[in-house]
């Protein structure tokens, strides 16, 4: 087969990684890719990646080159093209291709889509409403003593949401995105939900218009430094299984959350072939959904991948054929954490440019990888080229041996400025 990847983050190396260990995969293509990605072989050939230069939401060129080349199947790993229809649009010229269309896509592209979607099929989630001026926005918050989440409705690269304490503070919120416009068009529209308290988990279902199949849990860390302090994030490191569901627990809460989205999607004609990724928080009430995200997680997908067995072309195939009742998701028992490294200064402005050492010695640490995200190539050397830089990931029997080989592994890669955190997996290890 030929493969077409979309994307350049550590999401799309760790899928890339992953698909090029298939034996069916001949050929394989990455739309942008990185420097990480530039490096990966095919198990069956031996063959390169090749990194395409076409960015991840230039549709029309993404298009050409798909028509030129005629990939086996095209993979979407980021929300930019999803939102903006890529699937539709190589849907049309015969092309196959991995993701929910567009329609179905808005799980993610719309947070007022989503939370009145789950609103009329009856999925847990938070007490919210849906605005379109502030006057009304301050009114609810302050139902709500303003301990609120203030969410721009559009896409916003993760960063649209502003947790508040007071009706102060809900107020400021208010006004910053929808009347100083901090996140865009995004914040024309906000959903405002009540805030709620407990533990946070990344759940992931691959579905095929009909069927979800639900993954283990895994656990992000969104604030950029230990103890859950400092500024929201895309992800600071991962580790997956997460211990606060037992097997039967996760199931259940997957059959509270995915049933009625299932049934809702059928009754409203949605055909949603890709990964589902609510982000569910635990509450004292039961699993309430905070959020749908319409594609693999950054950087759950460093997680999963490394315990997923068998061939994961066969699943995205199967996903976007519709027939996933003919495979089955098969999980190796041990515990896999990423911790993300990032540039001094992230999630804030930084420098980029700084050469990064030690990258072949945690390499040869086993049952370790180190994704690319935001790396290049200058004058034979590694450079740092993004705000999350590498996601250093190993896996193990248990969660304490994983966590420690991941930063036996950070602890030889060194960049100027380098920022990590030390408490990946400690609040499932306490
Ligand atoms: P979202 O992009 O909607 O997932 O929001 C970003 C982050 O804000 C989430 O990962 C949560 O940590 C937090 N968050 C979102 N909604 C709520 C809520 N209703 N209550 C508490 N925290 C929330
Ligand atoms: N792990 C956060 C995200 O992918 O949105």
């Amino acid at each position: 087969m030929k493969l077409l990847v979309i994307g350049s983050g550590g999401r799309e190396h760790a899928l890339v990684w992953k698909l090029a260990q298939s034996r069916r995969v001949a050929r394989l293509w990455c739309a942008p890719g990185n420097t990480g990605i530039a490096e990966e072989r095919l198990a069956t050939n031996g063959a390169a990646v090749e990194c395409v230069a076409v960015g991840a939401e230039d549709l029309p060129k993404l298009l050409d080159f798909a028509r030129r080349e005629r990939p086996d199947l095209t993979v979407v790993g980021p929300d930019a093209p999803l939102a903006a229809g890529i699937v539709d649009l190589f849907l049309a010229e015969g092309l196959a291709i991995w993701g929910p269309n567009r329609q179905a896509a808005q799980f993610e592209g719309s947070k007022a889509f989503s939370q009145d979607f789950m609103e009329r099929h009856g999925i847990p989630t938070a007490k919210s409403g849906t605005f379109h001026e502030p006057a009304a926005a301050k009114k609810f918050a302050a139902s709500l003593g303003g301990r609120c989440a203030v969410k721009a409705d559009g896409l916003a690269l993760g960063k649209g949401v502003l947790l508040t304490n007071t009706v102060a503070e809900a107020e400021r919120a208010i006004d910053e995105i929808m009347v100083g416009k901090a996140f865009g068009t995004a914040g024309q529209c906000v959903v405002i939900q009540e805030l709620l308290v407990g533990m946070e988990i990344s759940l992931h279902a691959l579905c095929d218009g009909r069927r979800a199949l639900l993954f283990p849990t895994a656990q992000d860390h969104k604030r950029a430094l230990d103890g859950d302090a400092g500024l929201n994030t895309g992800g600071m490191g991962t580790y997956s299984p997460a211990p606060f569901l037992s097997d039967a627990e996760l199931a259940a809460v997957g059959r509270q959350i995915l049933d009625p989205w299932l049934r809702g999607c059928a009754a409203e004609g949605i055909d949603f072939r890709g990964i589902l990724y609510p982000g569910v928080m635990l509450t004292a009430e039961g699993p309430k959904v905070l959020e749908f995200n319409a594609r693999f997680g950054d950087p759950e997908t460093q997680v999963y991948l490394p315990r997923l067995e068998g061939d994961l072309i066969e699943l995205l195939a199967a996903s976007a054929a519709g027939t996933l009742d003919r495979v089955q998701l098969r999980w190796s028992r041990c515990a896999s954490v990423c911790v993300v490294m990032a540039s001094g200064g992230y999630p804030g402005s930084y420098a980029k440019g700084k050469v990064i050492h030690g990258l072949a010695e945690a390499a040869q640490l086993p049952d370790v990888k180190v994704f690319h995200a935001g790396t290049a190539r200058v004058g034979g050397e590694t450079v740092t080229n993004g705000g999350r830089v590498l996601g250093v990931t190993a896996w193990a029997d248990t969660l304490a041996q994983a966590r420690d080989k991941a930063y036996a592994a950070v602890a030889r890669i060194s960049f100027d400025g380098a920022q990590f955190r030390r408490d990946i997996a400690a609040k499932a290890l306490r």
